[in-house]
């Protein structure tokens, strides 16, 4: 009761400093402090806000146009296409779900467990390993620059990022899940129903695996500023 009376008194609390810091007082704010997750409203570093509320990359490279798609040279070269305009919120469920071991058939392996931060987004093993210890048969590439990148994986046999998406969740190697099941745990935790509603407005109530699909995606971009940070 006295803990019940002393969570409302904070989350008041909260609202009012919002509304005086000027950011809008998020009805999601005192259900998020009851779990402790909550999606960043905020565009990442290195990404401008733009009038429509999604983000863009800046970067320096943008301010040079390539010759015949070959560029000049050095950092006097652009950028190949990339799908950019994500949601301040997209961008941090991505980030929720790469560290994520729900995500995998047994509740073992995350994007991280191969795709490792810091280890360049690689693992350092000659070839990963997958769910129960399986060999996954070849090396995991870093993810650095994925977000330019046209087609996938060591022999370019993806080049839709949908089809990308779906390659580690449900290779029986890597993370063994199915897409049922997917979908199943991910809708028994009401923390991820919160942060998908959050992050796809306009969806409706359950999660659905295109938005899991397209959750991934900000994340290749996130990776493309990661690695100008480290530099
Ligand atoms: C068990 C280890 C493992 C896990 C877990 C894993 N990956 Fe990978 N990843 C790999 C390997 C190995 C490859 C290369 C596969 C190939 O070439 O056939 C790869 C390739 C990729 C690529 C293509 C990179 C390129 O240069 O072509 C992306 C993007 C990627 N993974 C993202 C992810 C994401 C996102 C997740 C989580 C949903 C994930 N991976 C989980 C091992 C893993």
């Amino acid at each position: 009761m006295l803990l019940a009376s002393v969570l409302v008194v904070a989350a008041a609390v909260a609202a009012v400093a919002m509304t005086r810091a000027g950011m809008r007082p998020a009805t999601a704010t005192a259900t998020a402090a009851a779990d402790g997750f909550v999606l960043s409203e905020r565009c990442p570093p290195s990404f401008e806000r733009m009038a429509d509320g999604t983000c863009e990359l800046r970067d320096l490279y943008q301010f040079y146009d390539s010759l015949q798609d070959r560029g000049v040279g050095g950092t006097r070269t652009s950028l190949p296409q990339h799908r950019d305009g994500f949601r301040p919120e997209q961008i941090d469920l991505g980030r929720y779900l790469f560290f994520d071991p729900l995500l995998s058939g047994d509740g073992t392996q995350s994007c991280a467990s191969c795709h490792r931060p810091d280890r360049g987004f690689a693992d350092g093993k000659p070839r990963s390993i997958g769910i129960r210890g399986q060999d996954a048969g070849r090396a995991a590439p870093t993810l650095w620059n994925v977000a330019f990148l046209q087609s996938f994986f060591w022999d370019a046999r993806v080049s839709s990022l949908e089809a990308q998406a779906q390659g580690p969740l449900f290779s029986p190697r890597e993370m063994g899940n199915e897409p049922a099941r997917l979908l199943r745990n991910l809708n028994a935790s009401s923390t991820y129903r919160r942060l998908f509603r959050q992050a796809f407005p306009g969806g409706g109530d359950a999660i659905t695996a295109a938005q899991v699909y397209l959750a991934q995606q900000p994340l290749r971009p996130l990776c493309a500023r990661l690695r100008g940070r480290v530099e």
